[in-house]
């Protein structure tokens, strides 16, 4: 039996989180950090899931059956990365003839949890390794469905921003029901990022609850939000990078306004700038994860700006290829 191996690429979001429940566009972009499925058929009718880079391993039992599934699991914090995979296994499923165990090992280039679209990235790469190992082959459009079907069955809701993106590559400029692919030049960006000191889950709510209490005025920072979305695309397309970065900052001074920015996150945006990014602003939920900063002329500079103000960091790439078997 033949082992077959995937990669999904990681995702930054650009420009719009947060506004993007709220029907606004976002940008959102693949990067050149990866995480890679092998999936190797057993004949036993068993999922078993090792994943070390997520401090997960599981066994899920008895894929072929109608019946219940069983999930044994390994080491701690194994419960929600297995999700992800248990669920990818379940979407796929339907698609093969005659569903089969298989073998699942899962490793990554980038940190993982830490905001950077790995669950997506979980999901893409192992419902599409899971189908390739049978022989099946699914686009990556179909995968890009599948997988967010996997982040809203397992988060309970979820943009289609992360799966859409590992799923395709490069960047993409998304609404709730829509997206279309920008074609641009390189984008060089340096990502930072702190612990999470809230979930993504809490902060969307925080915010829905805020609005709920200033229902125009925080109507009003959506409607920019989507503005600077707006501008930030044609500026994407013309590759006017200044432009680019002063719409990145403007976008940061309104998520600092929905109150998900830290002083964490804001101590590694200065540093950044001080070190001569163009622009520089949180990436995903907020409440800590992660920072990116657009520094074209100063990536080591900014790199090691991000770590002396107490995060990691490392430059990453636009990626134009999403999923992929290797
Ligand atoms: O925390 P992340 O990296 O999954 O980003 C969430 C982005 C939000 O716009 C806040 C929510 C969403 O589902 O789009």
């Amino acid at each position: 039996m033949r082992q077959v191996v995937v990669s999904a690429p990681g995702v930054v979001k650009l420009f719009g989180e947060h506004a993007v429940v709220y029907g606004k566009p976002a940008i959102a972009m693949a990067i050149n950090k990866r995480l890679r499925v092998a999936a190797l058929p057993r004949s036993d009718g068993h999922v078993k899931i090792i994943a070390r880079d997520l401090k997960a391993m599981g066994l899920i039992i008895n894929v072929a059956g109608n019946g219940e599934i069983a999930i044994e699991t390994e080491y701690g914090m194994a419960m929600n990365a297995i999700s992800y995979v248990r669920t990818a296994i379940e979407v796929a499923k339907k698609y093969l003839r005659e569903p089969r165990g298989v073998e699942l090992d899962i490793s990554s280039d980038m940190p993982v949890g830490a905001g950077l679209g790995t669950s997506a990235a979980v999901a893409v790469a192992s419902i599409k390794a899971y189908a390739s190992a049978f022989g099946y082959h699914l686009t990556n459009d179909e995968v890009a469905s599948l997988a967010h079907e996997v982040e809203k069955t397992v988060q309970g809701a979820a943009s289609p921003m992360d799966s859409t993106v590992s799923a395709l590559g490069g960047i993409h400029i998304i609404t709730l029901q829509d997206r279309s692919r920008l074609s641009m030049g390189p984008l060089p960006l340096v990502v930072g990022y702190v612990d999470r000191e809230s979930t993504t889950k809490d902060l969307v709510n925080n915010v829905k609850e805020l609005r709920a209490r200033y229902p125009a005025l925080i109507g009003s920072i959506m409607d920019a939000i989507g503005e600077a979305v707006l501008l930030a695309r044609n500026a994407l397309e013309s590759n006017d990078l200044a432009t680019v970065a002063e719409l990145m900052n403007i976008n940061q001074g309104l998520l600092e306004s929905l109150g998900v920015s830290t002083g964490r996150i804001n101590s590694l945006i200065y540093a950044a700038r001080r070190a001569g990014a163009l622009g520089a602003k949180l990436s995903g939920a907020g409440g800590g994860g992660i920072v990116i900063a657009l520094a074209p002329e100063a990536v080591k500079e900014v790199k090691i700006a991000m770590e002396i103000a107490g995060g990691h960091s490392f430059p990453v790439e636009k990626d134009d290829e999403g999923a992929r078997v290797d």
